[in-house]
């Protein structure tokens, strides 16, 4: 495909993919590569506990295990996870897990672990567990936010949290994702190289369509696409 294409679907795709999850099986897939197998969403996070968190990083098995060291270079592959707790209601943003811990971490797991420790300075209202993904997909970089609700509960609040404290930004946060996990995907692009450009217009956007079918049709939709290819 045309990098000209390719970086107007990535571009189309932030329109349409912001703060996508999907729910299968109980496990929850971002629009990324990340795949959350717990806290489910909705439950409750009780003040003065641990809270689990489980992610698995190898795509339910399709992903090798050295694609989710930050420097891989790997096609597909994570660059960064970072995962904070999020209130416009309780205006709090609070780090859950920054920098590269969580993905070198536990080498050799395709699940990562993390016990949130719940302080007891969070006061009790509805949050968002919000994962920050930066990745490639085939090369194509892309940024994805994924946030889903969960609540606090917190009967003896004690004094306002110091520790772990960011800016909250304002929603909606931009951010460029996938239209949806890749992993979803009857072809899963992620595990089959895209389409060379010699391939004709046709052909290379039927095979893609599986994927990045919705931006390419908007693509279509604009009439851009004949342009490009
Ligand atoms: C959680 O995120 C959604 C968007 O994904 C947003 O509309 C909602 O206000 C957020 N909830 C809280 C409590 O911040
Ligand atoms: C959580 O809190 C317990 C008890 O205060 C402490 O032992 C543990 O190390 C903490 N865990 C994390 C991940 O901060
Ligand atoms: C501060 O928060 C960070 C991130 O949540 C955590 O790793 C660290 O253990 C906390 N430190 C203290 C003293 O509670
Ligand atoms: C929360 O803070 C982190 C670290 O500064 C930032 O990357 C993220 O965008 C913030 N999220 C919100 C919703 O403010």
């Amino acid at each position: 495909m045309h990098p000209t294409l390719l970086s107007l679907v990535a571009l189309l795709a932030a329109c349409v993919g912001v703060h996508a999850q999907t729910l299968v099986n109980g496990q929850i897939f971002t629009n990324g590569l990340a795949i959350v197998d717990a806290p489910a969403p909705n439950s409750p996070m009780h003040a003065g506990s641990v809270t689990q968190v489980a992610i698995d990083i190898s795509g339910d098995g399709h992903l090798d295990q050295s694609a989710s060291i930050p420097g891989s270079d790997k096609s597909t592959r994570f660059d960064s996870l970072e995962i904070y707790l999020v209130s416009y209601q309780t205006r709090l943003n609070l780090t859950v897990s920054s920098g590269p811990d969580l993905l070198t971490r536990e080498q050799g797991s395709t699940v990562k672990h993390l016990d949130y420790n719940v302080s007891t300075c969070i006061p009790a209202g509805s949050y968002n567990l919000t994962f920050y993904e930066a990745s490639h997909i085939d090369d194509q970089a892309f940024f994805s936010i994924t946030a889903y609700p969960l609540t606090v509960m917190n009967d003896h609040p004690t004094d306002a949290c110091t520790n772990g404290t960011n800016t909250l930004q304002d929603f909606p946060q931009l951010s460029s994702a996938p239209p949806q996990s890749p992993w979803l995907d009857g072809t899963s692009i992620a595990t089959q190289p895209l389409p060379t450009a010699t391939g004709n217009g046709a052909a290379t956007l039927t095979s893609v369509s599986s994927g990045f079918g919705l931006a390419a049709s908007y693509a279509l939709g604009l009439g851009l696409l004949p342009i490009l290819l």
